[in-house]
């Protein structure tokens, strides 16, 4: 990562149901909490499989005693929801402080807001900020059904006209384009959702000729075109065959197997995981964002913190070398 994680021990005061699906949980780390700007993240070590994973969740709502995080159980993802879920009150925890990889920037005179179903979550602390900077904004919740949209009740009573939640199932499409147009020459947009209302938001929004620049995202890096399953990685010039879990990351794999690779977002996004593909047995399935849709179809790349391979076996070259091999003579 990036930055250096400071970690304190916590406690599990509250858990609360907030739409089908999606918990809230209300963590109190020893000391107090600290003050988490729009769109921060809360890292939190949970158990999967045995062992010791640290997964990121957006920081809905903080006060000087505890952090607030809603989560929505996944239940072909890699086990971290599914361990949340499993949390009772008074559960002892290890949290990290705030960060941020997903900065809201007030110089502008109007926002839009987009969220798909839980990734509401980095918004509602977005909503708040532009609300008490007196700032123009909209915030539109896509979600499956009234019954999963989590938080609609508190938004819509902070947020009034400016809330304006689409239930796929239940009503009129969102016209996305029209949104956009709506939105002041200098507006930004702030995206958090599932990839493919993330390449349909893009696509809208280069159609109106604004600079990609201006639209701002964050993903699940989980959303795949396949359910998550094991496979093998090979690494012929370290001479390393490594087994991937379903509920693991090709990039935690690696490390456990002592390959180094480098990584920084973890979400598919800056591309610094990206390692060669020699061959592969099966089909390659790209989470990222970083890659073009011409570079994922030929892939010659992959990014190691999300993608994964299907039905069998992926061979890469990376870099960097084994902690073993350097350590060698
Ligand atoms: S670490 Fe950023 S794309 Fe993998």
């Amino acid at each position: 990562m990036r930055y250096a994680i400071h970690w304190t021990p916590a406690r599990l005061t509250r858990i609360a149901d907030v739409a089908r699906g999606v918990r809230l949980f209300e963590i109190a780390p020893e000391g107090g909490a600290i003050s988490a700007e729009p769109g921060a993240h809360l890292n939190v070590v949970l158990i999967v499989d045995g062992a010791p994973q640290t997964r990121s969740y957006s920081i809905v709502d903080a006060d000087a005693a505890n952090y607030r995080i809603a989560v929505k159980l996944c239940s072909d993802g890699r086990g971290g929801s599914a361990a949340m879920f499993r949390l009772e009150p008074g559960a002892r925890l290890t949290v990290s402080e705030p960060h941020n990889n997903f900065m809201l920037e007030f110089d502008r005179s109007d926002y839009l807001l987009l969220a798909g179903g839980i990734g509401v979550t980095p918004l509602v602390s977005m909503a708040r900020a532009l609300r008490r900077a007196g700032k123009a904004y909209r915030f539109i919740h896509v979600a499956r059904s009234r019954a999963e949209a989590a938080l609609t009740g508190e938004l819509a009573a902070a947020h009034a006209t400016n809330y304006q939640p689409f239930y796929s199932r239940e009503g009129a499409p969102l016209d996305l384009r029209a949104e956009i147009v709506r939105l002041a020459a200098d507006g930004q947009l702030y995206f958090c959702g599932p990839m493919r209302m993330l390449e349909a938001g893009r696509r809208a929004w280069r159609e109106t000729g604004r600079a990609l620049s201006d639209f701002r995202f964050e993903t699940f890096a989980s959303g795949g075109g396949y359910p998550p399953e094991a496979f093998t990685v090979r690494i012929p010039r370290l001479g390393k065959e490594v087994r991937v879990s379903e509920h693991e990351t090709m990039l935690a794999a690696l490390a456990k197997a002592g390959v180094d690779i480098m990584s920084d977002c973890e979400r598919g996004e800056c591309g610094l995981c990206a390692v060669d593909v020699l061959a592969c047995e099966g089909t390659l399935d790209h989470r990222d964002v970083f890659f073009s849709d011409a570079e994922r179809a030929q892939g010659a790349r992959l990014c190691a913190c999300v993608s994964r391979a299907v039905g069998g076996a992926v061979s890469i070259d990376t870099a960097f070398r084994a902690k073993a091999e350097r350590l060698g003579p």
